[in-house]
């Protein structure tokens, strides 16, 4: 264990890094310009793909204009602070308007004035096991994060979002609980860590249920490896604007994840070793869909299917297949 990370902040009960949780005070006096656009995920869902596209499609197309900045000045990443490097509120006053804002953040430690003001929002979702595998090794080389430990000790702590409290409502203690197979993986020892931002299932349920008052154009992951040109259709007509069909191939194109890996200004290999070590693991890892099954021991699936089942249970958001 790498114990010179420093360890995760709550803030209102929600696991964040230490340095984001401290960038959430200065957050508070963010304001919304009328025509802001919002791009909202959990982590490791597909950000950065959909920053691309939509600077892609407010340049009109212009390789060469998105080529001006890293994709964090470009797309102000709102709760970011980090060694060596701006934070997103400072990115944001030099950001000219129409603006493009990214957050992880759940809607407890979101400004208040952005649901307010009902800033148009973009919210990409990935499937579960999918993100708890790219999250793992992004955990591994932003180091910023504590040290993920083993996968195992990795996936129960995604699986438990908050921390604690899921598991206490299990009757468990510590240790293994009773009638668990012993070839599963061990529950760790309390007090338990859990993963940067909480709950995964939280997420893509409360931004769901954002649709019913704000305008928010929910995207999956799948759909977009499934159909780019259909996806990027759906976001400019969102976005209210139009371009012609040429020029939205030459958008696909661009944002493919082979072109992606290799643009500096997409990349992150700009950003400060620090903050993100691309020897480690890089950011632009894989870009697939079902690499959990190269992780996942059959043990593993079948107790994550079964929580899984229990937290979506009632929610009529449905991934694809179900995964
Ligand atoms: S972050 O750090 O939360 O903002 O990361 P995020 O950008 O949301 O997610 C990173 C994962 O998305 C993959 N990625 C892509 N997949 C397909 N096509 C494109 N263009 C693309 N760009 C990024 C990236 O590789 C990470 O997934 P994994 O599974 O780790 O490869």
């Amino acid at each position: 264990q790498d114990t010179s990370r420093p360890p995760l902040k709550y803030v209102k009960g929600v696991p964040l890094i230490k340095y984001f949780a401290e960038a959430l005070g200065p957050l508070q006096s963010l304001q919304p310009l009328p025509d802001d656009l919002l791009i909202s995920t959990y982590p490791k869902s597909g950000t950065t793909w959909v920053s691309e596209i939509l600077d892609m499609i407010y340049q009109g197309g212009d390789l060469e204009k998105c080529q001006r900045a890293p994709i964090l000045t470009r797309v102000p990443f709102l709760e970011f602070k980090g060694p060596g490097c701006p934070t997103g509120m400072e990115v944001l006053k030099d950001t000219p308007a129409p603006r493009l804002l990214k957050t992880h953040l759940p809607l407890a430690l979101l400004p208040q004035a952005l649901l307010d003001q009902k800033v148009k929002v973009i919210y990409v979702a990935r499937n579960a096991k999918d993100v708890a595998v790219s999250y793992f090794h992004f955990y591994r080389m932003a180091k910023v994060h504590p040290d993920p430990g083993t996968w195992d000790n990795f996936l129960e702590k995604f699986m438990a979002g908050e921390g604690g409290p899921d598991r206490r409502k299990e009757g468990v203690a510590e240790g293994q609980p009773a009638g668990m197979n012993t070839n599963q993986p061990l529950f760790l020892p309390l007090p338990f860590s859990p993963v940067s931002y909480g709950s995964w299932y939280q997420h893509v349920q409360e931004w769901w249920e954002l649709g019913r008052t704000t305008p928010v154009l929910y995207l999956f992951y799948e759909d977009m490896q499934e159909n780019p040109k259909r996806e990027i259709q759906k976001i400019l007509e969102f976005v209210g604007r139009s371009l012609p069909e040429e020029t939205v191939d030459h958008i696909v194109r661009h944002t493919s994840f082979k072109e992606m890996k290799k643009n500096p200004m997409a990349n992150y290999s700009t950003f400060p070793v620090e903050v993100m070590d691309h020897s480690i693991s890089a950011f632009m890892r894989k870009g697939i869909t079902g690499d959990w099954k190269t992780m996942f021991t059959v043990a593993q699936n079948e107790r994550f299917d079964a929580h899984y089942a229990e937290k979506m249970a009632g929610c009529n958001l449905k991934f694809q297949s179900e995964l």
